[in-house]
Parts: structure tokens; sequence; C-alpha cells
């Protein structure tokens, strides 16, 4: 009998250490989208490597993600194949031609939120296409296939889907009300399937040619859609869409080499800021989530959001990455932040709003290969305006330029003046794609959606995992604070942290505000060379591998 209790007890223990975080074996997938996922998985069982896996699912999420995955968004992915460097692919939206530094401040109606002003050039489809001929193993055609089918067939929604979709509803042009909606306007309920034949046909083009969103019929329906809107968008914006190869920031730390997204994502620059500062602050010697611990994390992260404002696309600004890097910088900023109090910066009143409209996937095998990406509309459903024939959601990515200077913009931050409205240009992001290496291999891809949250979100997850032995389930999970300079608030996890320690960060100074943090999910490599997948439980996520 006691045997039997303590073989028992063995099994239990076994089944909780090993049931979170997933492990797989050869290849792990962390996203949002479970149809998407499990598509992945068939095209690495049909042999397709890293990168196929990622444009399969990226297709697949143009399908059940219109509100942050659409075809009419854009993103970044940082890249490591095999021998190759590791390399950072932009396919961000770009400022239409007709548009310019006072195009909002010279019409009122214009809005770069909501409508036909809102929409950038979109870079989604050229960007999954840049990456497929570059490393790509399968047929470009097999990797759209699986996406037409859950077009035409449908897919089961998601309570998340249905909660966007209703939230959206005032915002929508006449295609989202038809395309997003039964009959007369009715939602669709959790689980219940929706089909998307007109998406379906588009996808069908772009199968035969990718390049024909850019030139044919599908740029043709956008255009109309937005110029029939009063917007500027034209096919010429559409014919000079290019993609972008970068050098990702690198930085070492812990034995591991960091990479990580350059402008015009500001993502890079402020996590290495935070990490080059919480090496320089030896903030692991604090006990591990103290509140001295959480003061010193936001005191971090405020300093390194303070130079965010600085950047902007690097074809069209001087960004002065070095000098915010350098080891002057960081030691001028340490030695103003101290364990007792909050250093002073004026205030400013903002309204920051929820923001889950961005989406984050992982893809990474055993070999050391993987893809960290991150696509966004911006808002949810973005601009709200959808194309008339092939139901194409629309981002409004413009908010993310400086459109008004001195005015907060829906993240609540205060841009610059070198990120502001130019032809051709892309506005400055926080997406934060990452890969950490050892040995020219990957061992960790993170990032989030949540932006200017993404950034101290993915690197609290690091910092958690590297710094304090946490796995990667843990790390994710853990209480988190985000602090990004302006306003002078420190948010703090909604629901998880104690009231003795909002009390003591108050006492510290800290204008404290409990709210939502950005939701990470993650793959690192194990001792045991396992796939450790995890995502985050503040919202919907999956995981899948083999
Ligand atoms: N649109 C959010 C970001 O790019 O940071």
């Amino acid at each position: 009998m006691r045997k039997v209790i303590f073989l028992s007890i063995i099994i239990l223990f076994n089944l909780k250490a090993y049931a979170i975080p997933a492990h797989y074996s050869k290849l792990a997938m962390t996203g949002a989208s479970k149809p998407a996922l499990e598509i992945g998985n068939d095209i690495s069982k049909k042999g397709g490597n890293v990168v196929d896996v990622t444009v399969a699912i990226g297709l697949a999420m143009s399908v059940t993600n219109p509100f942050n995955a659409s075809l009419g968004g854009g993103g970044f992915a940082l890249i490591k194949m095999d021998k190759a460097p590791v390399r950072a692919l932009d396919f961000r939206e770009v400022a239409p031609l007709k548009t310019h530094p006072k195009y909002y401040l010279e019409n009122k109606e214009r809005s770069s939120t909501d409508g036909a002003h809102a929409i950038g050039v979109p870079g989604f489809v050229a960007g999954l296409q840049a990456m497929h001929k570059l490393y790509g193993k399968l047929k470009w055609k097999t990797l759209v296939e699986p996406a037409i089918k859950l077009a035409e067939q449908g897919f089961a929604v998601s309570g998340e889907w249905v909660e966007k979709t209703q939230r959206t509803k005032e915002k929508f042009n006449e295609y989202g009300h038809k395309y997003f909606f039964k009959n007369k306007d009715a939602s669709y309920k959790p689980a219940e399937v929706m089909k998307q034949p007109q998406l379906a046909r588009a996808l069908k083009l772009i199968q035969k040619d990718a390049s024909s969103f850019y030139s044919g019929a599908i740029a043709k329906d956008i255009v109309n859609t937005v110029k029939n809107l009063g917007g500027v968008l034209s096919e010429e914006d559409f014919k000079n869409y290019k993609v972008r190869w970068h050098k990702p920031l690198n930085f070492n730390f812990k034995g591991y080499k960091l990479y990580s997204m350059p402008p015009p994502s500001s993502g890079g620059v402020v996590m290495v800021s935070a990490l080059k500062l919480i090496e320089e602050l030896k903030l692991s010697k604090l006990p591990a989530r103290s509140y001295d611990e959480y003061h010193m994390l936001a005191e971090v992260l405020k300093a390194s959001y303070r130079g965010r404002s600085e950047l902007a696309d690097p074809d069209f600004a001087k960004n002065p990455i070095e000098e915010l890097l350098s080891d002057k910088y960081i030691k001028s900023l340490a030695k103003k932040i101290s364990v007792k109090k909050v250093a002073n910066f004026k205030p400013v009143k903002i309204n920051v709003k929820e923001s889950s409209e961005t989406t984050h996937y992982n893809v990474m095998d055993t070999n050391g290969n993987a893809v960290s990406l991150t696509v966004t509309l911006n808002g949810s459903y973005g601009s709200g305006v959808v194309s008339k024939d092939f139901g194409i959601s629309l981002n409004n990515e413009m908010d993310d330029f400086t459109t008004k200077p001195g005015e907060p913009n829906m993240f609540g931050l205060i841009q610059g003046q070198s990120n502001n409205v130019e032809p051709g240009k892309r506005p400055l992001s926080s997406m934060t794609p990452t890969l950490l290496l050892k040995d020219d291999k990957v061992k960790m891809t993170i990032g989030a959606p949540g932006g200017p949250r993404i950034i101290s979100s993915v690197l609290q997850v690091i910092y958690r995992n590297l710094y304090r032995d946490l796995d990667m389930d843990q790390s994710i999970q853990a209480l988190r604070v985000h602090h990004q300079f302006l306003p002078k608030t420190t948010y703090i996890d909604k629901h998880k942290a104690s009231p003795e320690l909002i009390k003591n960060l108050k006492a510290r100074g800290h204008n404290v505000e409990e709210s939502w943090m950005a939701r990470v999910n993650a793959i690192r490599l194990d001792d045991k060379n396992w796939l450790e997948a995890a995502f985050d439980s503040r919202g919907e996520g999956h995981y899948a591998g083999h």
C-alpha cells in the first residue's frame, strides 16, 4: 500500500512538473491562434522548415485574426536560419505618398486612428514573401493552401474574436458589418463557425503570385475602398512598397547574445538600455520579487523609455542609438536611480486605453533555427475600414507617427519630431521580436503584442528566466511593472499585485495604477534539448509542436 502511495506521488509530481510549460522534441510554436498553429504543425510534418511554418501560420492568422494579423497590416521578424546571421525583416506599413508632416494638423477631420486617413501601405504579404524567397523549402503554393481552406470551410471563432468584433461595431465601415457579422449585424457567438469566401478568393490570387497583392485586383480593391471614403492611398503606393532587411541590435549578457529589432522599432534600443541598467545596478543582487526589486525595475524602465522619443525611421532620421546605449549615458542614468525613492519627472495627464491589437508568434526547432514575428494593425481591426471585394481589414498605423506634436497617441506616447509624417516613411514602433543565441544556435525566441508595453514585458520575462531561474511559464506569468517615462505613472499588473506592494511603491513616490500588461509568448531550449513553450495566461494563447 505504502509503495502505491509513494508511486502515485511520484507520478503526480511528474505530471505537475511537465504539464506547463509544454515540451516538444523537434519543433515548437506559440501564438494566439490554435487553427493557425495546427496548420504550422502539419507543414512541419510535411518537411517544411521553420520559415515555411512561419509563413503558413501568418497566412492562416490572416483568416482567424482579422483584428490584428490581417493582410492589411505589417510587422517585423527576427530570423535565424542555418549558418546565416540573424536578420531583422521590416515589413512595417508606409505613409502614403500624398501625406506630409502637417497632414493631420491642416484638416481636423482627418483622423490617424479611425477611417480612411489612418491607413498606411500594408507590408504583411511582402514580408512573408520575402522570408520565403530567402529561406523557404516548400513551395509557396503549398503554404497558402491551408489558409484558403480555412477561409472557405470556416473556423470556430474564439471569445476574443467575438469580443473584439463587437467592440469595433461602431467604427466599422459597411464592409466590416457585411463580412464580420451575421445577417442584420447579429454577432457570431464563441465557437460558432465563420466562413470568408471573399478572403479565400484573395488568398487564391496571392497563391498564384504574392506580388499580385501590390499590383493586381487586391491593391485595386483596397485603394478604391479607401478612395471612396476620402483617403489618399494610391495604386502607386502599393507598387512602391518594399520590405527592408536590417542588421539587428545585439547585446551580450549572461553568456547569451540577444538580438532584437532596431529602428523603426524602439524595442531593441529600449530593451538593451534596460538590460545594461539591470547589469549596472546589479539588480539581481536584490531579493527576487521584493518591493525593492519592483521599484528598481520600474525606475530602470522609466530611464530606458526616456530616449524612445529620439528614434524614428532610419531612412529619414539619424537615430542616436550609440549615444543612448553608450556606457557614459547608461552610467549617468544609473546614478540618478536610487532604491529609496523615484526620480522626479514632469507629469502629463494621459488616458491610456487597453490595447492588444498586435499579435506575436514564435517558431523554433531543436537545430537552433527560429523566427520571432510580431504583426499588427495597430488598433483592434485597425482603422475599422474593411475592403469591399475581399473583406481585408486595414491598419491605422499612421497613429504611430507624431501626428500632433506634444499630444499623446493612442498608447499615451508623446513622440519626437523626427517621427513626423513623411511620404514613404515608416512610423516608430515598439514591437520587439527577440532571439537569444548561444554558440550560434537559438536558445530562446520571445515577443508580445501591446504597443509600448511590449518592451517592458519582454524584458521582464527574459529577466525572470535568466537572472531568476524561473521556467518559461513561471517567467511569463510572474507579476510585472511598466513605466514608459511619460505619463509619470507606474503601471502594475491588475489583480496580481498585493495591497502591501502598492502601498510600498506609493511610499517611494510612485504614482501607481493597476493595469494590463503585454501578453508574452516564448519558446526556450532547455538543458535536456527540449523545446519549452509557454504563453501568457493574461489572454488567449496556444502552443503546438511535435
Ligand atoms: N502599432 C504598435 C507598434 O508598432 O508598436
